[in-house]
Protein backbone atom coordinates (compact mmCIF):
# COMPACT_ATOMS: atom_id res chain seq x y z
CA UNK A 1 0.00 0.00 0.00
CA UNK A 2 1.72 3.17 -0.60
CA UNK A 3 0.80 6.46 0.43
CA UNK A 4 -1.73 7.32 -1.60
CA UNK A 5 -3.63 4.61 -1.28
CA UNK A 6 -3.32 4.91 2.54
CA UNK A 7 -5.03 8.20 2.31
CA UNK A 8 -7.52 7.45 0.23
CA UNK A 9 -8.88 4.74 2.57
CA UNK A 10 -8.62 5.90 5.25
CA UNK A 11 -9.63 9.32 4.37
CA UNK A 12 -12.82 8.00 2.93
CA UNK A 13 -13.12 5.56 6.26
CA UNK A 14 -13.01 7.92 8.66
CA UNK A 15 -15.77 10.16 6.45
CA UNK A 16 -17.74 7.23 6.72
CA UNK A 17 -17.22 6.35 9.99
CA UNK A 18 -17.67 9.69 11.58
CA UNK A 19 -21.15 10.41 9.13
CA UNK A 20 -23.63 8.73 11.39
CA UNK A 21 -22.58 11.19 14.07
CA UNK A 22 -22.92 13.86 11.37
CA UNK A 23 -26.12 12.56 10.75
CA UNK A 24 -27.02 12.60 14.07
CA UNK A 25 -26.06 16.00 15.19
CA UNK A 26 -27.72 17.46 12.36
CA UNK A 27 -31.19 15.06 12.28
CA UNK A 28 -34.27 16.54 14.26
CA UNK A 29 -35.28 15.15 17.72
CA UNK A 30 -37.52 14.95 19.72
CA UNK A 31 -37.39 18.49 21.69
CA UNK A 32 -37.87 18.44 25.25
CA UNK A 33 -37.98 22.74 25.27
CA UNK A 34 -41.48 24.30 25.70
CA UNK A 35 -42.78 26.33 22.63
CA UNK A 36 -44.31 29.62 23.01
CA UNK A 37 -47.65 28.16 22.86
CA UNK A 38 -47.21 26.36 26.39
CA UNK A 39 -48.40 27.32 29.44
CA UNK A 40 -45.23 29.02 31.45
CA UNK A 41 -44.96 29.26 35.02
CA UNK A 42 -44.53 33.13 35.32
CA UNK A 43 -44.21 33.19 39.29
CA UNK A 44 -46.06 31.91 42.71
CA UNK A 45 -49.62 33.45 43.70
CA UNK A 46 -47.70 34.71 46.93
CA UNK A 47 -45.51 36.49 45.13
CA UNK A 48 -48.81 38.58 43.74
CA UNK A 49 -48.32 42.08 45.61
CA UNK A 50 -50.82 43.40 47.83
CA UNK A 51 -52.40 45.38 44.38
CA UNK A 52 -52.57 41.97 42.86
CA UNK A 53 -49.04 42.56 40.73
CA UNK A 54 -46.53 40.61 40.05
CA UNK A 55 -43.53 41.49 37.29
CA UNK A 56 -41.39 39.05 35.86
CA UNK A 57 -38.88 40.04 33.55
CA UNK A 58 -37.05 37.41 33.00
CA UNK A 59 -39.89 34.57 32.35
CA UNK A 60 -39.33 32.12 29.48
CA UNK A 61 -41.66 34.28 28.06
CA UNK A 62 -40.06 37.47 28.28
CA UNK A 63 -41.31 40.29 30.57
CA UNK A 64 -44.37 40.19 32.17
CA UNK A 65 -46.21 42.08 34.15
CA UNK A 66 -49.35 40.52 35.91
CA UNK A 67 -52.17 43.27 37.25
CA UNK A 68 -55.86 42.41 39.17
CA UNK A 69 -58.29 44.94 37.07
CA UNK A 70 -60.84 46.14 39.03
CA UNK A 71 -63.98 45.46 37.15
CA UNK A 72 -64.16 41.80 36.71
CA UNK A 73 -61.64 40.86 39.41
CA UNK A 74 -59.51 39.30 36.71
CA UNK A 75 -56.04 38.67 36.59
CA UNK A 76 -54.56 40.03 33.50
CA UNK A 77 -50.58 39.66 31.55
CA UNK A 78 -49.24 42.02 29.12
CA UNK A 79 -45.37 42.22 28.41
CA UNK A 80 -45.21 46.55 29.80
CA UNK A 81 -42.43 47.03 26.82
CA UNK A 82 -44.45 50.39 26.10
CA UNK A 83 -44.87 50.01 21.95
CA UNK A 84 -43.90 53.23 21.47
CA UNK A 85 -40.29 53.45 22.25
CA UNK A 86 -40.08 50.93 24.66
CA UNK A 87 -40.34 52.63 28.39
CA UNK A 88 -41.43 50.23 31.43
CA UNK A 89 -45.43 51.14 31.55
CA UNK A 90 -46.96 51.10 35.11
CA UNK A 91 -50.66 50.23 35.96
CA UNK A 92 -52.81 52.50 36.85
CA UNK A 93 -55.25 50.65 39.21
CA UNK A 94 -57.72 53.74 40.29
CA UNK A 95 -58.17 53.91 36.53
CA UNK A 96 -57.82 50.92 35.16
CA UNK A 97 -55.17 51.10 32.77
CA UNK A 98 -51.19 50.88 31.79
CA UNK A 99 -49.78 54.29 31.69
CA UNK A 100 -46.47 55.17 30.23
CA UNK A 101 -44.73 57.53 32.05
CA UNK A 102 -42.16 58.66 29.34
CA UNK A 103 -44.62 59.84 26.41
CA UNK A 104 -47.98 59.27 28.22
CA UNK A 105 -49.12 56.47 25.85
CA UNK A 106 -52.31 54.70 28.06
CA UNK A 107 -52.95 51.34 27.34
CA UNK A 108 -56.15 49.17 28.40
CA UNK A 109 -56.32 46.05 30.36
CA UNK A 110 -56.50 44.54 27.24
CA UNK A 111 -53.67 46.12 26.08
CA UNK A 112 -55.28 48.39 23.18
CA UNK A 113 -54.19 51.56 23.42
CA UNK A 114 -56.25 53.95 24.58
CA UNK A 115 -53.78 57.29 24.02
CA UNK A 116 -50.52 57.57 22.06
CA UNK A 117 -48.37 58.57 20.82
CA UNK A 118 -48.21 54.65 20.72
CA UNK A 119 -50.25 52.90 18.30
CA UNK A 120 -49.59 49.57 18.66
CA UNK A 121 -51.50 47.36 21.64
CA UNK A 122 -49.56 45.75 24.19
CA UNK A 123 -48.40 41.92 23.84
CA UNK A 124 -50.66 39.83 25.98
CA UNK A 125 -50.85 36.59 27.10
CA UNK A 126 -53.40 34.16 28.78
CA UNK A 127 -52.95 33.81 31.98
CA UNK A 128 -54.15 31.06 34.45
CA UNK A 129 -53.53 30.17 38.82
CA UNK A 130 -52.28 26.25 39.20
CA UNK A 131 -51.94 25.20 42.57
CA UNK A 132 -49.23 27.83 43.89
CA UNK A 133 -48.14 28.88 40.64
CA UNK A 134 -49.04 31.82 37.76
CA UNK A 135 -48.54 30.43 34.69
CA UNK A 136 -49.05 32.30 30.97
CA UNK A 137 -48.89 31.50 27.64
CA UNK A 138 -48.38 33.76 24.51
CA UNK A 139 -51.89 34.24 22.69
FE1 LIG B 1 -44.21 54.84 25.97
FE2 LIG B 1 -43.23 56.72 24.39
S1 LIG B 1 -42.21 55.01 25.23
S2 LIG B 1 -45.22 56.54 25.16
Amino acid sequence: MNRRDFITLFGVGGIASSLPLALAACSPEKSTTTTSKDWQNIGKVAELDKTGQLLNENSPVGSVLVVGTSKAKNLVAVNPTCTHQGCKVNWKATENKFLCPCHKSAFAADGKVLAGPATDPLATYAIKIEGDGVLVKAV
